[in-house]
């Protein structure tokens, strides 16, 4: 099973995408996750990508796509994937459906968490981030000082550069702009299933695995 989890800067993804990787045994393929990997690493990609990232512009394509693909060819992800926040235009979203036909995989449904823009704003400005294994956490919401994960002990978590208010504000144009525009890709190619992204961690999570499930057993 593949799935795409789609919504906006601070919706959920990353939160969500690790319950159901859980629960489906999938792997969780994040963009905005292998860029931060190559920052870390100080790879030249990474390097090109933060001068995106800093503005809260999108990474060129060609450069996403690749990586992406790289990824995808790894052998543990060979049963199964959550991709978040890929694709993210139009152009990437039509070189995945290339992508899986040449793997002769598919994709099984778009999960599209949707919550308001002042609610972004209210998440981003208290979200904390594990440096090793990238789980998001939150000030208020989901609070840690250390990431509670056995194999990441002895880093503190630490806030984005992504996360500062006008960044933020960067983003959401950004996706408003350029990546809401394949709600209706999706939607015409009958993909796209829309959950309530408002509420408690646990009752988005109930919601999003329902949906999940019900495409494993379409
Ligand atoms: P990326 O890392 O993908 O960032 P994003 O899409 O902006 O999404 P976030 O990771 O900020 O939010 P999320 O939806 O994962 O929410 P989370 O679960 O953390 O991308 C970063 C950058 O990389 C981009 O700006 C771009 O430059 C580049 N990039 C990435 N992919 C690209 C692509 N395909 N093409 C081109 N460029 C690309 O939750 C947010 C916070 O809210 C957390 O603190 C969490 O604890 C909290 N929270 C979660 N759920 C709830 C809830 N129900 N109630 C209360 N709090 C909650
Ligand atoms: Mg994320």
């Amino acid at each position: 099973m593949n799935i795409v989890l789609f919504g906006a800067p601070g919706s959920g993804k990353g939160t969500q995408a690790e319950q159901l990787c859980q629960e489906l045994n999938l792997i969780h393929v994040a963009s905005g996750d292998l860029f931060r990997e190559n920052l870390n690493n100080e790879t030249e990609l990474g390097k090109l990508a933060q001068t995106y990232m800093d503005k809260g512009e999108l990474v060129p394509d060609d450069v996403t796509v690749a990586m992406v693909k790289e990824r995808l060819s790894r052998p543990d992800a060979r049963t199964g994937v959550i991709f978040d926040g890929f694709p993210r235009t139009l152009p990437q979203a039509k070189a995945l459906d290339q992508v899986m036909d040449e793997m002769e995989r598919r994709i099984d449904g778009v999960l599209y968490i949707k919550v308001s823009d002042e609610e972004v704003v209210r998440r981003l400005s208290g979200r904390l981030i594990c440096r090793e294994c990238q789980t998001p956490f939150h000030k208020e919401f989901n609070p840690f000082k250390r990431c509670p994960f056995n194999k990441c002990e002895g880093e503190y978590l630490y806030q984005r550069d992504d996360d500062r208010p006008e960044t933020v504000r960067a983003r959401l144009k950004t996706f408003h702009n350029q990546t809401e525009p394949l709600i209706d890709y999706y939607r015409q190619a009958g993909l796209l299933a829309e959950i309530e992204g408002e509420g408690e961690v646990a009752e988005v999570a109930t919601r999003t695995l329902a949906v999940a499930r019900g495409l494993v057993q379409a």
